[in-house]
């Protein structure tokens, strides 16, 4: 499958007057196919969009990776300003969620929009919490099993239930999976259920062993030494081909993965870079 990856947001960006805003949002083409995977944390979508020449009244389909706001941020706004449009997410990535910063200090980063809210701005929302075919050689993997000893979803979150609050393991953290014929492509927005967890079960419900790419934020950016360690040894295993990664993962973790596992693996994702698959 032809696939190109245009990111349109991620943390930052090489060249003005794109802007980098912390999120992640791509625009995905596929074949015949024009999808927008996720949606940053506010305005930079339709900044860079239009400074890079995108017509984004043309996205088909937009897919949530999960309820943290810097993925969801911009939603609404398109939603008001294109129209309505078919939405894949999970079903568990409304509730109330904060994260609890060193010092106890919480803060709200759920996802920036309410169903109904949604359903009124003309979305036809599509869960998807288990793998799910959407078109021919494209999936999105539903809630993720967590396997491996060393990963962990990468911060101190958790979400609001009848007034209490939870910890919080992000089950509606989902990536999406592309058929390509060198191998697999996944796209995945924070990798709340872990990178090698991700990858493994993307192998494993598509019956592929080859990956071509895992393109997105890993959140490894609080990661322990041993959890870079086993994560490297891991993608060497598994012989991903190419490891583009922002967002949260993490400046130092960024850089380990590059100098272990090499420049012709491992990309820096900026805002404004396109992929060609
Ligand atoms: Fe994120
Ligand atoms: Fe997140």
């Amino acid at each position: 499958m032809n696939t190109l990856i245009k990111v349109l947001v991620e943390n930052t960006t090489p060249s003005s007057p794109l802007i980098g805003e912390y999120g992640f949002s791509a625009q995905l083409l596929i074949d015949n196919h024009n999808i927008l995977f996720d949606t940053g944390s506010k305005d930079a979508l339709f900044l860079n969009s239009s400074v890079l020449g995108i017509d984004l009244s043309l996205v088909e389909e937009i897919v949530i990776s999960h309820g943290h706001y810097d993925h969801t941020g911009a939603l609404m706004p398109f939603l008001n300003k294109y129209g309505g449009r078919k939405i894949y997410a999970h079903s568990g990535i409304f509730p109330r969620r904060l994260i609890r910063r060193s010092g106890g200090k919480m803060v709200d980063i759920g996802c920036k929009f309410a169903y109904q809210e949604a359903v009124d701005a003309g979305a036809e929302l599509v869960f998807t919490d288990t793998f799910t075919e959407i078109h021919s050689g494209i999936y999105l993997t539903g809630e993720i099993p967590r396997l491996t000893a060393y990963e962990d979803v990468g911060g101190d979150f958790v979400f609001e239930k009848d007034g209490q609050l939870h910890q919080d393991l992000l089950p509606d953290d989902m990536a999406m999976v592309i058929e390509h014929a060198e191998g697999l492509i996944i796209i995945s927005g924070c990798s709340h259920s872990g990178m090698i967890n991700t990858l493994e079960y993307c192998r494993q419900k598509t019956g592929c062993s080859k990956v071509l790419a895992y393109v997105g934020g890993t959140h490894l950016m609080n990661a322990s030494p041993e959890r870079l360690e086993n994560t490297i040894k891991a993608v060497r295993m598994y012989d991903v081909q190419k490891l583009i990664i922002g967002h949260c993962t993490g400046f130092y973790a960024a850089a380990e993965l590059y100098s272990q596992l090499g420049r012709n693996r491992v990309i820096k994702m900026d805002t404004g870079m396109k992929f060609v698959f």
